[in-house]
Parts: structure tokens; sequence; C-alpha cells
């Protein structure tokens, strides 16, 4: 069997985006409460405006495990992880990761356990 790296790859880019949502009170929070589904809507229409939804894949994932943070995001292959907070950050995530193969560092969230 092959190793995982020598098998080919489906997208250039995957971006999982937590679409938890949690309810209001609830201890944990979670991206729904932090803003994140229109950043998710806004991030999806780009990528399909763009004529990438073949290469770039997107899927909104359950929690990724670092609620207080969010709202969260990673792209592979890299894994590098996003927490955008507004329109302006996606546009900004998107033009530099995903249209110029460079990391948004302004906009990386280092996490810890
Ligand atoms: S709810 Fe988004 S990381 Fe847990």
């Amino acid at each position: 069997m092959d190793l995982p790296e020598d098998l080919p790859q489906l997208y250039r880019r995957h971006i999982f985006a937590c679409g938890t949502q949690r309810p209001p009170m609830h201890p944990r929070g979670s991206c729904g409460q932090s803003g994140a589904q229109p950043l998710w809507e806004r991030l999806g229409q780009k990528i399909e405006a763009a004529g990438l939804s073949a290469e770039v894949g997107f899927t909104i994932s359950g929690c990724l495990g670092f609620c207080s943070a969010g709202p969260l995001m990673v792209i592979y292959p890299e894994g590098v992880w996003y927490r955008p907070r507004s329109e302006a950050d996606i546009d900004h995530i998107f033009v530099r990761h995903i249209q110029q193969d460079t990391v948004a560092e302004d906009q990386v969230v280092v996490l810890s356990r």
C-alpha cells in the first residue's frame, strides 16, 4: 500500500470551517456564537465565484476543539489555523492563502493544548 503522501490529492487545498452552534449560555461557547455562519457563507461564495470549487474543498465541520478561540477554520495541506473576525478578514485570507499561495500571517491563530 502506498504511503498517504504518495496518493493523488483530490483538492489543491481543503478548508474545514467550524459550524458548531451551541445555545447562548453554553459554557464552552461555539464558533456559531462567535459569528461564524456569515463568514463561512462569504468564503464559500468567494470560492465558487472564483471558479475554484473543483480544486479547493470547503467543508463546514463539527467542533474543531478550541471553541473559545472561534470562529475557527483550518486549511490543509499546510494545517494553518485562522480566526477571521470579519468579512474583510475572510477576503484577506482568501486572497493570500487560496489565490496567492501565501499564509495570511496576520490572521493566523496558534493554538495549544
Ligand atoms: S465550536 Fe468551533 S471549535 Fe468548538
